[in-house]
């Protein structure tokens, strides 16, 4: 199969040196990129600025903005039998960029935002016989919030995890994660290396797309 992973945060600029972010360091996509190379499938990594090697075998493509993810994304689809949004996209971005560093003096502390796309939501039309699998960082109800984004972005499969765990989320090398999947079956994992849970999620998705 062909993988497209997207993987890391987005960065909207505010101007060339401030930007809003999030926590996301891309070690689950690129975990999930290493795992499906080293099982054999084609593997278009899309990432967010982020500090990590890229994993032998993948093709890497580097992104900033959700909208440069957005236009990746869309190229990349086509050639793909299987999508990882693994990506936490900044829903906002600046509403005005500045080409020059701002001067403290000129600037107003509230900061206009406007929303970016939902890159699921906009390629969703384009789906076909594709595997699409997404992931939701939660710090409430993994299960319940996980459940509404499976079936609102159109998924086959949504890893649902709880960030405000000290050992899953973030910057760890470890997750504790639910597979929800869209046919209504749950299975919780227990705290494993994120390569684990990502060889759980490949075995999952090569499964799916025999299936299909
Ligand atoms: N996602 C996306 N485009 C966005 C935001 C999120 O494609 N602009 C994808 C993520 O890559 C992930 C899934 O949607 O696979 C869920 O992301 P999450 O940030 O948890 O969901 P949101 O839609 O932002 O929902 P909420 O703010 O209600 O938690």
């Amino acid at each position: 199969m062909h993988f497209l992973i997207t993987a890391g945060p987005t960065r909207e600029h505010i101007d060339p040196v401030r930007f809003i972010s999030n926590r996301s360091t891309g070690k689950m996509g690129f975990a999930m990129a290493q795992v499906a190379a080293a099982r054999g499938h084609a593997v278009t990594l899309v990432a967010g600025p982020v500090a990590l090697a890229t994993p032998a075998g993948v093709t890497r493509v580097d992104v900033v903005s959700a909208r440069d993810m957005l236009a990746a994304v869309e190229a990349h689809l086509p050639a793909c039998e299987a999508l990882v949004m693994c990506a936490a996209v900044a829903d906002w971005r600046p509403a005005q960029v500045s080409a020059v560093k701002l001067k403290k003096r000129s600037m107003s502390p509230v900061l206009e935002l406007e929303a970016n796309p939902d890159i699921l939501a906009a390629i969703r039309d384009r789906k076909g016989g594709r595997i699409f699998a997404g992931f939701a960082a939660e710090t409430g109800d993994p299960r319940a919030e996980g459940r509404r984004k499976l079936v609102e972005k159109g998924l086959d499969l949504l890893v649902a995890n709880d960030v405000s765990q000290p050992d899953a989320g973030f910057a760890v090398d470890t997750n504790r994660v639910i597979l929800l999947t869209g046919d209504g079956r749950e299975q919780s994992l227990p705290l494993l290396s994120k390569l684990q849970v990502a060889e759980q999620i490949v075995a999952w998705m090569e499964q799916a797309a025999r299936r299909t």
